[in-house]
């Protein structure tokens, strides 16, 4: 056990620990000069000849990019201290000489089993008390000190291998990190635990008592050493504040482990990117986790739905979604075939499809994309996670469509660069404290992603240009923002969105937002706490909806009216506010359900319950009329229409998601760079086609 050497403190005090990069918005472009198209690439499964005959296979499909290694740590260090670059330095020169450059990455997904049977302590604990075991990936604890100084070595030894190697251009970091599970309650998970805390609260055991509220059950803590890492339902409900504070603590763990990774591969080359591919658990990819990348990499599966309607919406708001983090993003991994692990199997894309879904995901902000993978391996977890190749290698449909985005990205990749993804419309999408404040007291309600996703649905499947923005960000140029039942709301947020609501922002708060402080806790003042005088509201009274088929609520708004679903809220206006809509039925009718207070040139609105699409569909035109929102667009239904905008150029990217041909509407002028010909106004897209449209101004 070597708990004893603790890092945490250092690590929280040290201002010069986590580097402050480009400031993360979601304007942010990614910083490539070329749009990089390719495969994730694994040698070490494929004999010579196959691997002879790759390069001319890639270039032949215009892949300009690889990425490679992540899970080839026992091929490179086949012995504790002994290394063998022969066969990614034999790769990686190859490919250079057919025009295509490397990513490499940290190889700390998977440790060898030298590793993990000399030092089983580096094992990581689940819930359960079962230590992960070695046979899959990602079983080493990123809070052992033992496997962070394999973690450096490992990394130094690649970075000062590759220093010099003028065909790696950037690396990931580890792989999906957290993409199975997020706890952790090994040994030393526990001790870096309690030195966490210890940090954070100063060394004062009674900050945290109080803090957490441990007069409840019993639960005061006479030192930090004596607090468990939670774990949910043994023997029943968890502390709130305490399960909080432990997903800061895994936040903060795999953020370190990371930073030392970041740290050695900036100093051997800094001219090298970084970047890692989320987004999964207990990871803040707004906070130093993400500062201390260049940007942001995304693994795009798609067909992980099966139900074709909705994942088309679910597809659009994934990638809305991890744009709010910090702007573009690279897709490292984009679906090509079907994708199958032990207990299930995705559908085969269709003839178009891996390029239809592709397209896609650079209409919402990749800025780069590498399918998943060469080839299908025939053997290991993944046999049928298909590839762009089949096992047998022969070039079949999957190939030939990767080769022709290959050669229309050649056009396509240039004009994307620079641009970002127009909205008229955002959603609040992911803030780390109001998820995990939230999934630590649930109730059973949607989480605010959820709820977000739920909204973003309805206005994409309505036509119109909306996407996710954090509330910490930039809201110029947007017309309607949404902040979905956040119960955890950041106080600092307060004075951009007020300076965005009087420029002319409309601003719509749901229910319960603001009612918990940073710590978890429900405020002690009238909710919506801090966003009272903002809104203009307080909450009279409020119960939770759980059989709405059976004593339906609705509300009336000019006129019309809508049931809504989870959640009511009796509503008090204040300073000026305005009732837009009241409830129809109960003990509440007759009283407020959404109210408007008007702001300098726009508006706040409250809205006391959940979102729903009868809602949304009543509030919506109230907006519109009332507000310059703009008209949503109307194509036929499965066509989607993304506008990626510059000072200099317009791209409106069509994507035909179904499987029939559809004519649809185009600027009238401009040129369709996938056909590169000229646009007057109207075109037909066959089954899963795309236009995208270049217009300058
Ligand atoms: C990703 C992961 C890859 C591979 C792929 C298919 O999540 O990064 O390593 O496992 O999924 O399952």
């Amino acid at each position: 056990m070597t708990a004893s050497r603790i890092w945490f403190p250092s690590l929280l005090h040290n201002p010069a620990f986590f580097s402050m990069s480009a400031p993360l918005t979601h304007t942010r472009p990614v910083p490539v000069k070329t749009f990089l198209y390719g495969v994730a690439y694994y040698p070490e499964h494929w004999p010579e000849a196959i691997r002879a005959g790759d390069p001319a296979l890639f270039k032949a499909a215009g892949y300009n990019t690889v990425r490679m290694g992540e899970f080839a740590w026992d091929l490179i260090e086949p012995k504790p201290g002994s290394y063998d670059f022969t066969l990614f330095d034999e790769t990686i020169a190859r490919l250079a000489a057919a025009g295509i450059r490397t990513i490499f990455c940290t190889p700390t997904a998977a440790p060898p089993r030298w590793l993990s049977r000399d030092h089983p302590e580096i094992l990581r604990i689940d819930a359960d008390g079962h230590p992960q075991v070695h046979g899959s990936r990602q079983h080493a604890s990123h809070f052992s000190p033992l496997f962070r100084d394999h973690s450096r070595r490992i990394t130094a030894v690649l970075a000062d291998h590759y220093k010099n190697n003028p065909h790696i251009i950037g690396w990931q970091t580890d792989n999906e990190f957290h993409c199975h599970f997020s706890q952790d309650h090994c040994l030393d998970a526990v001790a870096a635990f309690a030195e966490f805390l210890r940090a954070k609260f100063k060394g004062d055991i009674n900050a945290l008592n109080r803090v957490w509220g441990t007069a409840f059950w019993a639960q005061t803590y006479a030192r930090f050493e004596d607090v468990v890492t939670p774990k949910n339902m043994r023997p029943t409900h968890l502390n709130p504040a305490h399960v909080l504070d432990y997903h800061r603590f895994l936040d903060h763990g795999v953020t370190a482990f990371q930073w030392e990774q970041v740290d050695i591969l900036r100093a051997a080359n800094p001219a090298w990117f970084v970047t890692h591919n989320g987004c999964f658990d207990s990871i803040d990819y707004r906070g130093a986790f993400t500062r201390d990348l260049d940007f942001l990499s995304y693994d795009s599966y798609p067909l992980f739905n099966y139900d074709p309607d909705s994942r088309i919406h679910d597809h659009a708001f994934n990638l809305d979604h991890v744009r709010s983090f910090s702007g573009n993003f690279m897709v490292m991994e984009q679906q090509s075939g079907p994708g199958g692990q032990s207990d299930y199997l995705h559908d085969t894309p269709e003839p178009g499809e891996m390029r239809r879904m592709s397209y896609a995901s650079i209409a919402r902000g990749a800025d780069s994309l590498l399918l998943f993978r060469e080839r299908s391996c025939p053997f290991g977890a993944e046999q049928y996670w298909c590839g762009v190749l089949d096992h047998d290698n022969v070039p079949r449909r999957r190939y030939r469509e990767a080769a022709q985005l290959g050669a229309e990205l050649a056009r396509v990749g240039p004009a994307v660069l620079g641009t970002r993804v127009h909205m008229d419309i955002a959603i609040s999408g992911g803030d780390f404290n109001a998820h995990y404040g939230h999934l630590a007291l649930s109730h059973g309600l949607p989480t605010p992603r959820q709820a977000a996703q739920k909204a973003h649905r309805y206005f994409h499947a309505h036509g119109h240009a909306v996407g996710c923005i954090h509330p910490a960000d930039s809201l110029a140029g947007v017309k309607l923002y949404l902040v979905t039942n956040y119960t955890i709301f950041d106080p600092a947020w307060l004075p951009g969105l007020q300076a965005w609501v009087e420029a002319g922002g409309v601003l719509v708060i749901g229910a319960r937002t603001a009612t918990k402080d940073l710590d978890n806790n429900v405020v002690t003042v009238p909710a919506p706490g801090v966003l009272r005088s903002l809104a203009g509201v307080t909450i009279a009274d409020w119960g939770r909806q759980n059989n709405s088929e059976a004593r339906p609520l609705s509300i009336i708004a000019a006129g019309r009216t809508a049931t809504t679903a989870l959640w009511y809220e009796q509503l008090t206006p204040e300073a000026g506010a305005e009732v837009v809509a009241t409830w129809t039925s109960r003990h509440l009718a007759g009283s407020p359900a959404v109210t408007r207070r008007t702001l300098g040139k726009g508006a706040v609105y409250y809205v006391g319950t959940y979102f729903t699409d009868e809602m949304l569909a009543i509030l919506t035109p109230l907006w519109a009329a009332r507000h310059e929102l703009p008209a949503a667009v109307s194509h036929p239904e499965g066509v989607e229409q993304i506008v990626r905008i510059s000072p200099d150029r317009r791209l409106t990217f069509l994507v035909n998601h179904r499987d029939k041909p559809v004519t649809v509407q185009t600027p009238a002028s401009g040129r369709n760079l996938i056909t590169d010909q000229p646009v007057s106004g109207s075109l037909t897209l066959a089954a899963y086609d795309v236009a995208v449209i270049l217009t300058c101004s």
